[in-house]
């Protein structure tokens, strides 16, 4: 069990948590990218069924799950599995839950420094300075162009701002779950939708800033995101599905092992169903009300389709926006502010990364939060360092996101919904779920959970694998099979050897996690039969 019991200190400090966890750079820099990739009418279509088949009923079964575990004195995925199945096997199945957010956050954080290095680039003027290439300045920022080039620490370089940001994380992490996951975010959150709020006037009222582009309007930029387009041709694509979906899982951070490693430190009746909701409407609400409204149109009313168009994730981010601040008035501060966004949205979601990884090492063997920090941050920082060395073309991070970060949440996913709807079963899920509940959840739920849940989880993972690995067009009448990038990275015929390594690191990681998995269930088996015979 864990040493000490800690616990939210207040309703609106858990769901600030939640939220803090979902908000993130999923919401203003890759929810706006797929927008515009996919054209806005028909990505929202699948975004939001996404959202009402996977995102919300799974929060709902992690908040449930999570609280249930709680009251049995577990925190992490596979201590609540083994108290809530009583199977041998069980916690086997939880170690996703602890190691897949603890691989996303040595990438993660990555990204947040950058967001901080550019953040005090833009303070200090850099950003402004008169000819300065932005696509070289992010690759000599960030390493892209070279491994091992990162590895320096002056103000035009990440290595400063990655071991401060890494630091801070452990710092609050150290400081525990009320002070200071909770402090955290309810300083962080509200602060982070003021400055969005700011940002978003500034964009709404550009106006059209070139006289000679009268194309270039905001409504203009608005509409590039959200005409609808020809919704039922985009909803063919299994490949929009396979986005939206992605997107849900990402940004809600569903399937990570966060919300239900947050929700074991409730209290036996605290509401999950409404808290749960409300959650979810918030990341909603900073996603497509906010990160929605900004990146796209601000990019577009300076640069027109063609800045936006073809840009990964987070080069609009880092090569694109940079650029758009420079020609806006006032666009120093703006820029400052907008990067300081990004970066307090990052700050609350790495730290939710790494709770699941302490609570493991606390309950599963017996350490103090020193020594689990400590352990965690060892752990955690050579995975960090491997990131930042390989960084030519992101390689590392690529890797891990792709495996990982959206592998894994598919088959955590599944696994959480599976045990809830058919393990502990539908109705008695349902009855814990409400359990202390303030709002009850629209009964058709009970049949969504059992049956449309898994059913579209399974769905869309074996779509992901067909396009992925099997590396099918999806057409029927002129069928090509060319697995993607990802996968000839690793047998095709010009193999990426850091693309293997990083490959290799995973299942190191995974075999080691679930050695650890099981010695944890060790100490737990042995500390219910010493509760059994001393009951009898
Ligand atoms: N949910 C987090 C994000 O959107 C991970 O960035």
């Amino acid at each position: 069990m864990a040493p000490a019991q800690e616990a939210w200190s207040s309703r609106l400090g858990v769901i600030l948590a939640v939220a803090g966890s979902a908000v993130g750079l999923g919401n203003f820099l890759r929810f706006p990218g797929l927008a515009a990739q996919y054209g806005g009418g028909a990505f929202m279509v699948a975004y939001f069924v996404s959202l009402l088949i996977i995102g919300l009923p799974l929060g709902w079964v992690e908040w449930t799950l999570g609280r249930e575990g709680g009251r049995r004195g577990f925190h992490s995925s596979p201590g609540i599995f083994h108290a809530l199945l009583d199977r041998p096997w069980a916690r086997h199945l939880g170690v996703i839950g602890f190691f897949t957010p603890v691989l996303i956050y040595t990438y993660y954080v990555y990204v947040e420094a950058w967001c901080l290095g550019y953040a005090v680039n833009a303070l200090t003027g850099r950003l402004s300075e008169p000819g300065l290439n932005f696509g070289q300045f992010f690759a000599a920022f960030t390493g892209v162009g070279e491994d091992g080039v990162a590895l320096k620490f002056s103000l035009n370089d990440v290595g400063l701002f990655l071991i401060l940001v890494f630091i801070l994380n452990f710092v609050f992490i150290y400081r525990g779950i009320s002070k200071g996951i909770e402090k955290v975010c309810t300083y962080a959150m509200p602060a982070l939708i003021l400055i969005a709020l700011v940002i978003l006037v500034r964009v709404l009222t550009l106006g059209t800033p070139d006289p000679s582009k009268p194309e270039q309007s905001v409504l203009n930029g608005l509409g590039y995101l959200w005409n609808p387009g020809n919704v039922l041709e985009g909803l063919r694509n299994p490949e929009l599905w396979l986005a939206a979906a992605g997107q849900i899982f990402f940004s809600l951070s569903v399937g990570f092992g966060v919300i239900i490693t947050y929700a074991s430190y409730l209290r036996r009746r605290d509401d999950v169903v409404l808290s749960g909701l409300t959650a979810s409407a918030a990341n909603e609400f900073c996603e497509v009300g906010l990160g929605g409204l900004i990146t796209v149109p601000a990019a577009f009313v300076f640069l027109g389709v063609a800045g936006i168009a073809g840009q990964g994730t987070f080069a609009l981010g880092f090569n694109v926006l940079p650029e758009v601040f420079v020609r806006m008035p006032g666009g120093q501060v703006f820029a400052a502010i907008f990067f300081i966004l990004l970066f307090l949205a990052a700050i609350t979601s790495s730290l939710s990364m790494l709770q699941p990884g302490i609570a493991f090492l606390e309950e599963g063997f017996g350490l103090g939060r020193k020594a689990s920090v400590a352990l965690l941050g060892f752990a955690t920082a050579l995975g960090t360092l491997f990131v930042w060395y390989f960084s030519k073309d992101l390689k590392a991070m690529d890797t891990i996101d792709f495996w990982v970060g959206t592998l894994m949440l598919f088959v955590q996913a599944t696994i959480l919904v599976i045990i809830f709807g058919w393990r502990i079963g539908v109705n008695e899920g349902w009855r814990l779920m409400h359990e202390g509940a303030e709002m009850r959840a629209p009964d058709f739920y009970r049949f969504v959970l059992k049956y449309i849940t898994p059913l579209f989880l399974i769905g869309i993972f074996v779509m992901w694998l067909l396009r992925n690995v099997a590396g099918w067009n999806f057409s029927f009448r002129n069928p090509a099979f060319q697995p993607s990038g990802y996968i000839n990275d690793l047998i095709g015929p010009n193999p990426s050897p850091v693309a293997q390594l990083t490959i290799g690191l995973i299942a190191i990681s995974t075999i080691f996690a679930l050695l650890l998995t099981h010695l944890a269930g060790n100490r737990w088996n042995a500390a219910r039969a010493a509760r059994r015979h001393r009951n009898s």
